[in-house]
């Protein structure tokens, strides 16, 4: 029986609670997942979000579901049902095939919690080893500029970027981190910062539109970002503004690092405009909403344009922090991310 614990998952006696992400930093609720609509909705309203992070949690709903004794043909469609849920991050495509995978096997349910726990494991070490091999390309004094939300919410380790600045922090380094708020959902406002105080990790809040300003001011050493998916070019999709940051990084010459797992990848998508960008609701873009309710500010008839993510080129990239190592755009281009087997 599973029995898993991270920052926004968890799995007790074979029951499945997840941290609304929706409610942080005001409120820390954990609601009780219990069905795949359930899961394709908290996904779709990003009550979990981050890419790793909601493809460990669909595949620890199908372990659930099958400890509870579901049969196999329901937990084939199940799965294939949860891998539509949200189109970008590709780590949910590839996690959910590894349950497809084991749930064509005679013993499908034992496979699948076992497959489960093995993506859930996984995750924790990747992070670990990105962390380690990012944080050496800190140095003490750094000022850090991050996006979005990549940490302990975002997978079920340490993070990705955000794992980078935690172990470097881990490691004693006097680091300074500015945290972009990441309009239109605010990921780095509220969960950012949550986590940096939790870790006791010196931080600034800054809107979106300051980086630039920093940047010119000299204010910014480094930037750290993760992804949702890497195309075989290097380029890669994040959150909506790093693309923004990526150029200005590369204006100012400012390091711009992409830290993401091998689950990030897809060989599939020759370069970035392979990869499917989610439209999202209009509400978003028109206001806010949270634990304190909706704000709206734009008139009810706006029109609105609100891709989730962006596609940043590889040319603009420093250097990739991928679990097996940190590549140059040389290294990339001659097959960096082709994964070696074992
Ligand atoms: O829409 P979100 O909040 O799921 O977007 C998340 C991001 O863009 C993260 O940067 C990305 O998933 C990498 S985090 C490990």
């Amino acid at each position: 029986m599973l029995d898993l614990q991270a920052t926004s998952l968890k799995v007790i006696q074979n029951q499945l609670y997840v941290l609304d992400q929706t409610a942080l930093p005001q409120q820390e609720i954990w609601v009780h997942c219990q069905s795949v609509p359930q899961m394709v909705s908290m996904i779709q309203q990003l009550q979990l979000r981050g890419a790793p992070a909601i493809g460990i949690g669909a595949c620890l709903l199908l372990a659930v579901l099958a400890e509870a004794g579901a049969a196999q043909q329901q937990l084939q469609q199940a799965a294939i049902t949860l891998r539509a849920a949200r189109p970008t991050a590709v780590n949910l495509m590839n996690n959910i095939d590894v349950m497809l995978t084991a749930l064509a096997q005679p013993d499908y349910q034992s496979a699948c919690i076992a497959a489960a726990s093995q993506l859930f494991a996984e995750d924790v070490a990747l992070c670990q080893r990105m962390a380690e091999l990012g944080a050496e390309l800190v140095q003490s004094g750094d000022r850090i500029l991050t996006h979005c939300n990549t940490g302990g919410l975002a997978t079920v380790g340490l993070g990705t970027a955000f794992g980078v600045i935690h172990q470097a922090h881990r490691q004693g380094k006097a680091i300074q981190v500015w945290v972009d708020e990441t309009r239109p959902l605010l990921q780095g406002g509220r969960l950012t910062a949550w986590e940096l105080g939790q870790q006791q990790i010196p931080y600034q809040l800054i809107c979106d539109n300051m980086a630039a300003m920093l940047m010119a001011q000299g204010l910014v050493d480094k930037i750290f970002v993760g992804s949702d998916r890497i195309a075989a070019n290097g380029d890669f999709a994040n959150k909506i503004g790093t693309y923004s940051l990526a150029v200005l990084a590369h204006y100012h010459q400012v390091p711009f690092y992409v830290v993401a797992p091998y689950t990030t990848v897809d060989l599939n998508c020759p370069d970035g405009a392979a990869i499917p960008i989610e439209q999202r609701n209009a509400s978003e873009v028109k206001g806010v909403s949270g634990a304190f309710g909706q704000v709206s500010w734009a008139p009810e008839a706006a029109e609105v344009y609100n891709p989730a993510f962006d596609v940043t080129p590889a040319k603009l990239v420093t250097g990739w922090v991928l679990d097996t190592g940190v590549f140059n755009q040389q290294q990339i281009a001659a097959g960096a991310l082709q994964r070696q087997p074992g």
